[in-house]
């Protein structure tokens, strides 16, 4: 194998790979595609649970300040007046004269529409309401008109007070929650970068006002640190603090974690300063007392929250793309090739385990059944007899699966032990099957 520069995979790979060996399909495809809707296919469904339970555990299981929240996706249309979003969740459009494309104005760059190539062909810009509108029940009038919701941080909002009842925290603490959101994007793209229905997975964690700023700082570091522990490359990723004329509506300060994608820095997750701008207005509109008791102080005060807000496709393209590599590598006969290997972090690899019998064949069989009955308990796995070991083993490399186990005549002929092949180093080791599952757990567990 020889050393190269890690040469960027661009888009069109990805989204070719991503088919070709089920991460995301288009959705409705067989309909000619919905636009910018995907679905996660047998790997992809994997790959986005194993981020989600990851920021789960990060967040949830191994913090003591922090609990969780699931709340429905739905909500009373007046939490959407109170956060703002019926009136400011806009962006603003403009539409083509001549080709009828529709744009973001702020995303123009000069007068030339880049669809058709008009000039000076653009409308004034309008403000376009971003939350997708349907009803609750079967009238379809406005006094049953319900939003998706355009974050599901509200959810966490509105719930303060039941949390706080049910589990007599204290500030400073958070309530994280991973679900669906729904934006009606004017420009979605970029694969399942900017899509329209999309999974969030947010904190909002409250404290005491004037310590926000300290919190700010420390959530920053926090969730900069879990993309790199999972193997991000650190030098694409960046912080970006918002300009003032670009803070969302609620957000004192705002700063970016950015991967650089092929196209240019992204944002992977916001994470803002909501101050008290939140539960105050959810206070004014329901007429709740939503303040919180501070015994040390003898006092009622709203809390402040930091919101780390990260997007689970974003971070998942982000780790896919991260993580692809080509390899020029030299085989038995000789022969150059290029290996395709995803080093995904073995926390967020697909498939962790495939167990390849040396040949489909009645002594190998059943004891390569055994052995998958083993490891299957543990991580999802993969059973392939097909082909030659050399190209079963590319193929798991080309879904990043860590560790490849392979069961040979040796196996059941002589020392029942079983061969680990690692993905990155290509190297094997022998292993009675006794300390197979230990063995595997040391590998993709440590
Ligand atoms: N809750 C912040 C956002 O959705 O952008």
């Amino acid at each position: 194998m020889t050393d190269q520069p890690a040469k960027r995979v661009d888009l069109e790979t990805i989204v070719s790979l991503s088919k070709r060996r089920g991460f995301v399909f288009q959705s409705s495809e067989i309909y000619g595609g919905t636009g910018s809707v995907w679905d996660y296919g047998p790997l992809g469904v994997e790959l986005k649970r194993n981020v989600k339970d990851a920021w789960w555990r990060s967040n949830v299981w191994q913090r003591d300040d922090m609990v969780g929240l699931d709340a429905a996706i739905l909500m009373h249309p007046q939490v959407w007046v109170a956060s703002g979003h019926a009136e400011g969740f806009t962006d603003p459009l403009v539409e083509c004269r001549n080709c009828n494309s529709r744009f973001r104005a702020d995303h123009l760059e000069g007068d030339e529409c880049s669809t058709c190539g008009a000039k000076g062909s653009f409308t004034e810009p309008r403000t376009f309401n971003l939350m997708f509108k349907t009803f609750m029940g079967p009238v379809e009038e406005s006094a049953n008109q319900v939003w998706l919701r355009p974050e599901t941080a509200q959810g966490i909002f509105v719930n303060f007070e039941n949390v706080v009842t049910a589990t007599r925290r204290k500030l400073p603490f958070g309530i994280a929650q991973v679900g669906k959101a729904f934006r009606n994007e004017i420009t979605p793209g970029n694969f399942v970068f900017r899509t329209r229905e999309f999974e969030q997975m947010e904190i909002e964690y409250f404290v005491k006002p004037g310590t926000d700023e300290e919190h700010h700082e420390q959530w920053l570091n926090a969730r900069l640190q879990w993309y790199k522990d999972l193997g991000m490359n650190p030098d694409r990723l960046r912080l970006r603090r918002h300009d003032p004329d670009e803070l969302a509506h609620y957000a004192k300060d705002t700063w970016d974690i950015e991967y650089e994608f092929p196209w240019g820095w992204g944002e992977l997750e916001g994470i803002a300063n909501r101050a008290d701008f939140d539960l105050k207005q959810h206070q004014e509109h329901s007429g709740r007392d939503l303040t919180y008791y501070d015994q040390e102080e003898d006092k009622h005060y709203l809390p402040y929250v930091i919101e780390p807000s990260g997007g689970v496709d974003r971070a998942s393209l982000a780790f896919l793309m991260d993580a692809y590599t080509e390899e020029t590598v030299t085989t038995a006969s000789g022969a150059e090739e290029t290996r395709v290997v995803i080093k995904f972090h073995p926390t967020l690899a697909p498939i962790k385990v495939a167990i390849l019998p040396l040949s489909r064949n009645a002594k190998l069989t059943p004891k390569a059944k055994e052995v998958h009955e083993l490891v299957r308990r543990r991580w999802a796995t993969q059973y392939d007899d097909t082909q030659s070991i050399g190209r079963r083993y590319r193929r798991q490399d080309e879904i990043g699966t860590p560790l490849c186990v392979t069961v040979d005549f040796e196996t059941v002929e002589q020392d029942n032990a079983v061969t680990i092949r690692d993905r990155d180093s290509m190297t094997q080791v022998r292993v009675p099957i006794s300390e197979l599952v230990a063995t595997l757990a040391e590998r993709l567990e440590a």
